[in-house]
């Protein structure tokens, strides 16, 4: 049985994943560079992954009990992402494949989140909701490759779940906090809900609600504001299903562990009469498992890279990549 390496290190978390041909995780062992400000830079990044890449490949291994030389397909997430944090997992993975004379796969990220949620929940051709810190995509296959049908404009609907959340003092990541008060608000307040033709634009919402800070209570502030958010996600996945005719959604990144999300998107499917799938907590976030599942796929399905073809693109889209598969 085919066994992969997957090597993740597009922005905050180090992961290394060892999976078999049945999707069977072998291991998985991340560490994620934390702050209190939830501000990523760079340098701060490729030095976090520095000092934790080789305790994280270690301990992958030895929960395994796999030894390099077992390992038939090395990957990494080749973008999009933080370059310096890119760069630094690639190099890792290179050097081990090269030094072990095995095939060597540069991977998508958002296309890693889509076929790991895939095999983990058993949705065949979802939508898929792909809602983090720092992306916000609504994605469906069409014509052999994922297309984007609407995205957030500015920034991350997680990230703008963090910044409220440093407005407010509670701490990062905010998003799990703000879940909880969502079920505590009582009362919606009116803040400006902003969806255009099929995307999203968030920073609106946020100055909004930062200026209601002290004025309405609490609660019903993180109430409102998930909620308007949330909606304007909810409304663009249902036109997209209205569009593309898919009978499944897919809800993974971050925000997937939401369960006002959650709710609101079944709801939705619910009505529709459409499958709603998320994946477990620990495969919606950021984990060597994305690439070494997505490696190991492209693998099957015969896809080779030569070395000149494994450099990292910051900016690389899920739309750029063929889905032979
Ligand atoms: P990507 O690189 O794909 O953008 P990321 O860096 O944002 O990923 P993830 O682990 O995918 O990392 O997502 C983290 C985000 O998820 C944070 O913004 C966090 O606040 C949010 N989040 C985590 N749990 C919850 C929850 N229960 N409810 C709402 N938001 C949550
Ligand atoms: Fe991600």
């Amino acid at each position: 049985m085919t066994i992969s390496i997957g090597f993740e290190s597009t922005a905050h978390t180090f992961g290394v994943a060892i999976v078999n041909e049945k999707c069977e995780v072998l291991a998985n062992e991340k560490h994620t560079h934390t702050t209190e400000s939830g501000g990523l830079i760079p340098r701060e990044l490729a030095e976090h992954h520095e000092k934790y890449a080789l305790p994280v490949l270690l301990a992958a291994l030895e929960k395994s009990k796999k030894k390099l030389s077992d390992i038939d397909v090395y990957a990494f997430s080749q973008g999009p992402g933080i370059g310096p944090a890119l760069k630094f997992g690639a190099y890792v993975c290179r050097a081990l494949a090269i030094e072990q004379k095995k095939p060597l796969l540069g991977v998508n990220h958002g296309v890693g989140h889509i076929e790991i949620g895939k095999a983990l929940t058993g949705a065949k051709d979802p939508l898929t909701v792909y809602a983090s810190g720092g992306n916000t995509q609504i994605i469906g296959l069409d014509r052999g490759r994922y297309r984007v049908f609407g995205e957030t404009l500015d920034v991350g609907v997680g990230n703008l779940l963090d910044s409220f959340g440093r407005s407010l003092s509670i701490g990062f990541p905010a998003g799990p906090k703000i879940d909880e008060k969502y079920f505590l608000g009582k009362n919606l307040i009116s803040l400006p809900y902003s969806v255009k033709g099929m995307d999203l634009v968030f920073s609106g919402l946020l100055t909004a609600a930062e200026q209601k800070i002290g004025k309405v209570d609490e609660n019903d502030l993180c109430f409102s504001l998930m909620h308007t958010a949330f909606a304007e996600l909810t409304e663009v996945t249902e036109r997209a299903l209205a569009h593309t005719g898919k009978k499944e959604v897919l809800l993974t990144g971050g925000v997937a562990a939401s369960r006002a999300l959650q709710q609101m998107m079944k709801t939705m499917c619910d009505e529709r009469g459409v499958d709603f799938f998320v994946p477990p907590a620990w495969a919606c976030g950021d984990s060597g498992l994305l690439p070494a599942w997505l490696g190991l796929v492209e693998y099957n399905a015969g896809i080779r890279m030569a070395l000149s073809e494994t450099t990292v693109n910051q900016r690389q889209r899920v739309d750029e990549i063929d889905v032979v598969w």
